[in-house]
């Protein structure tokens, strides 16, 4: 058995809220973030969380390193407790959370990385040498004596991911690190992370986008609504699908035919997962695709719909969110931007 060097048990989070609506006294509302969460990650390994718009991944980042403390339940880091050893939880582990906001904008990179290396306890020599280090490792040395806020956006998330590097520690947790950064520079992050994984540091990795996490991870876990409904190495969770086919459409999609082609019999799924510019993509989930395709074709003729391509695919782990929970990964379930949404709505 490997060894667990972060343990999560019974770990739940929930969260008051004051919902404010015009004109009435604020309400408290109650949103569970994390529900009875049950999770080992072992020594070693880059461990993804996947889940959709307000799923709990930074609500469980946030709770596994101290930022928040949870509403039931424990952890152990490193071997550490996280309510009773918090300090030496806190010295195991560097985290990049919120990305570029997490830094101060009036002080150079430099001074950044200094601040924080003072901050983690990192004695002054060893800081001066491993911010060395980081601004070769990460090609910073071109603009690390300028002040942040004239940074890119992807120099100041590639700041924020030495940040987290400053004090060398043996956990990693990253929350969406490449969330805006260009092709390139994610590419070169993932690299990165793979290069600190093989020396020996265990990372915990949150995103949206399927294929990094294919990529990177080995193994996964899918959260969705607070749950972790998924958990395995990405080719377990595409083998537990156990649906030899997907089968996408593109074209000009009403939302009631995904609902006939969900009756059509031996169909296990069929979700629109995105619409641009009025092009919908349509995943059908199947067990036999050559069987059904004629039936498929039935219900988009009967039902005058446009389609520009039919295209069989390879499972992906977004089949496995979408066979799990018969949503696509881009619907958003986060409570608090329902309400903002519900708000803008009511303005004038
Ligand atoms: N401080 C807070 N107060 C109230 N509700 C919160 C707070 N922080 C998060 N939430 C709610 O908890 C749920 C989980 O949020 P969380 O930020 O953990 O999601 P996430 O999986 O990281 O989403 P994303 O992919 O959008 O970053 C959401 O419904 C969110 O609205
Ligand atoms: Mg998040």
């Amino acid at each position: 058995m490997p060894r667990a060097i972060i343990k999560v048990q019974n770990m739940s989070k929930t969260f008051i809220s004051k919902e404010r609506k015009r004109f009435l006294r604020p309400e408290k509302r109650k949103i569970q973030a994390l529900k009875n969460i049950n999770l080992d990650i072992y020594d070693g390994e880059i461990f993804g969380l996947l889940g959709p718009n307000g799923a709990g991944k930074t609500t469980l980042i946030k709770c596994l390193t101290t930022l928040l403390i949870p509403t039931e339940g424990t952890a152990w880091v490193n071997g550490f407790n996280l309510q009773k050893e918090e300090n030496l939880v806190r010295a195991s582990l560097g985290c990049m959370l919120m990305g570029e906001r997490g830094l101060y904008w009036k002080l150079t990179g430099r001074e950044n990385l200094e601040y924080f290396g003072a901050l983690y306890h990192v004695p002054k020599e060893k800081r001066k040498e491993r911010i060395t280090y980081l601004a070769d490792l990460l090609n910073m040395r071109e603009f690390l004596d300028r002040t942040v806020e004239t940074y890119s956006s992807g120099q100041k998330m590639i700041t924020a991911f030495a940040k987290s590097l400053v004090n060398d520690a043996p956990i990693l947790f990253l929350d969406e690190p490449t969330v805006t950064m260009d092709v390139h520079a994610a590419r070169e992050l993932r690299r990165i992370v793979k290069e600190l994984n093989r020396e020996g540091h265990t990372i915990i990795y949150t995103t949206h986008q399927m294929f990094e996490a294919d990529e990177l991870c080995q193994r996964v876990a899918i959260i969705d609504r607070g749950e972790i409904i998924a958990l395995g190495t990405p080719a377990e969770l595409k083998k537990s699908l156990r649906v030899q086919d997907v089968i996408n459409l593109g074209g000009v999609i009403p939302k009631g035919v995904a609902e006939k082609i969900r009756a059509i019999p031996g169909v296990r799924e069929a979700v629109i997962k995105d619409v641009k510019a009025g092009m919908s993509t349509l995943s059908v989930m199947c067990d036999n695709s050559r069987k059904i395709l004629p039936k498929i074709m039935e219900v988009l003729l009967e039902n005058d719909v446009q389609i520009e391509y039919i295209k069989p695919q390879d499972v992906t782990l977004e089949d496995v969110f979408i066979a799990e929970t018969g949503r696509a990964l881009s619907v958003d379930t986060s409570e608090l931007s329902k309400e903002k949404k519900g708000e803008a709505g009511g303005k004038v």
